[in-house]
């Protein structure tokens, strides 16, 4: 789907992308996301203990199966992995943080995709096994949101039906 290319390695983590989100106060804000960036050699790094964990949740996996888990973070060169960390109790909702963490995810999007970037949020069994969620140093209490792959388009997005605006569009009245 993406391509590897120094200018998004170069372009990825910091300035233009998430400059802008770490611009928070401190303090009063432990419930905002963090970011865990994968990268470069990493991401096979990654892919073998995706393998290693697959074995163990399913000692039947398929070859292709495994060969899709060590790929997994290999076909874009920069993945930014958004942490959320929602706080029971805290006077802004949990609903909210949560909400709030996804709207990072789709800001990170948006700014890849205006910087002529292609970008796509992921999640998968991934983001929720708890061995992979530690080796990523994450604590108990974090979730990871998304992982937002960021690249260069190999190829254009291919299309899918959309089901019409007008089903789910209601217009409340008193
Ligand atoms: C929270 C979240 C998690 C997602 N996880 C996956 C995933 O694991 N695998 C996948 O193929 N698509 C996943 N998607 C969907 C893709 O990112 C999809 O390309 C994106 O929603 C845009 O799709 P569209 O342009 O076809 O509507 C996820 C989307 C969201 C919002």
């Amino acid at each position: 789907m993406m391509a590897d290319t120094h200018r998004t390695t170069h372009i990825c983590p910091h300035s233009l992308i998430l400059t802008p989100e770490s611009r928070r106060p401190a303090g009063c804000c432990r419930h905002l996301a963090r970011f865990v960036q994968i990268s470069g050699e990493a991401r096979l790094a990654l892919g073998e203990i995706l393998v290693a964990r697959l074995r163990e949740r399913e000692p039947d996996a398929s070859t292709a199966a495994l060969i899709k888990e060590r790929l997994r973070f290999a076909c874009a060169p920069c993945i930014v992995t958004v942490v959320g960390q929602p706080i029971r109790g805290h006077k802004v909702p949990e609903i909210e943080q949560l909400l709030s963490g996804g709207a990072v995810c789709l800001s990170l999007l948006h700014a890849a995709h205006a910087l002529g970037f292609a970008a796509q949020w992921l999640t998968s069994w991934v983001a929720y096994d708890p061995v992979v969620k530690a080796r990523l140093g994450l604590d108990n209490d974090e979730q990871v949101l998304g992982f937002i792959h960021i690249g260069s388009a190999a190829e254009p997005a291919s299309e899918r039906p959309r089901p019409a605006l007008n089903d789910r569009l209601s217009q409340w009245a008193p």
